[in-house]
């Protein structure tokens, strides 16, 4: 398949993607059972993650939705801009953060920082696809779902220059 200049072949399918977001609704469904934890979903990316990921939730929740911006095409130019619509107040709320993709992790990294100054309970992430070969920070991840090489990909919200959200499967840069 192919976007803009690059070719793509398919690499999850939307089968493995459910099943694997199946997993993660379970695990965090059991971590907080007793809790009221506030997602927080990361946009653009997370918004077909976090859909449904929420539709597989069964725990009493709230969502909000945020938006930073790091990448420009298809390199991390690893500047945080602005935390951009955060209206809850996190302080003393089990927060999950919500991520399509953890590259260099400096947009988590960040982001990170500027919330536990807010005086959450907790603050874990789950992100559906890591990059392990990328990362640069010494992050802990509580929720992964697939760990992947260091290629590009995109679908299932990824975006190669603002491309190919909308596909149900993840495809990978040939
Ligand atoms: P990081 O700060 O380097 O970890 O970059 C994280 C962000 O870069 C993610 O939230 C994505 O929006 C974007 N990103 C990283 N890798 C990819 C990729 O392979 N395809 C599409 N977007 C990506
Ligand atoms: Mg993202």
């Amino acid at each position: 398949m192919k976007v803009k200049d690059k070719d793509f072949k398919i690499y999850l399918t939307k089968d493995e993607i459910q099943s694997k977001v199946g997993d993660i609704a379970q695990a965090i469904g059991a971590d907080y059972k007793d809790e009221c934890p506030l997602f927080i979903a990361i946009l653009n990316g997370s918004f077909m993650f976090a859909a449904d990921l929420m539709k597989k939730i069964d725990l009493e929740s709230e969502i909000s939705f945020v938006k930073v911006a790091s990448y420009s095409k298809m390199e991390s130019t690893g500047n945080l801009k602005e935390l951009i619509g955060l209206n809850e107040n996190i302080f003393n709320r089990s927060v999950i953060l919500i991520e399509d993709i953890i590259d260099s992790g400096k947009t988590m990294e960040n982001l990170l920082e500027k919330l536990t100054e807010l005086g959450p309970k907790s603050v874990e992430v789950a992100t559906l696809l890591i990059k392990p070969e990328a990362l640069a920070t010494n992050l802990k991840i509580k929720y992964v779902g697939f760990e992947i090489p260091n290629d590009f990909v995109i679908g299932y919200g990824l975006d190669y220059d603002g491309l190919g959200r909308n596909l149900e499967d993840i495809y990978q840069v040939k």
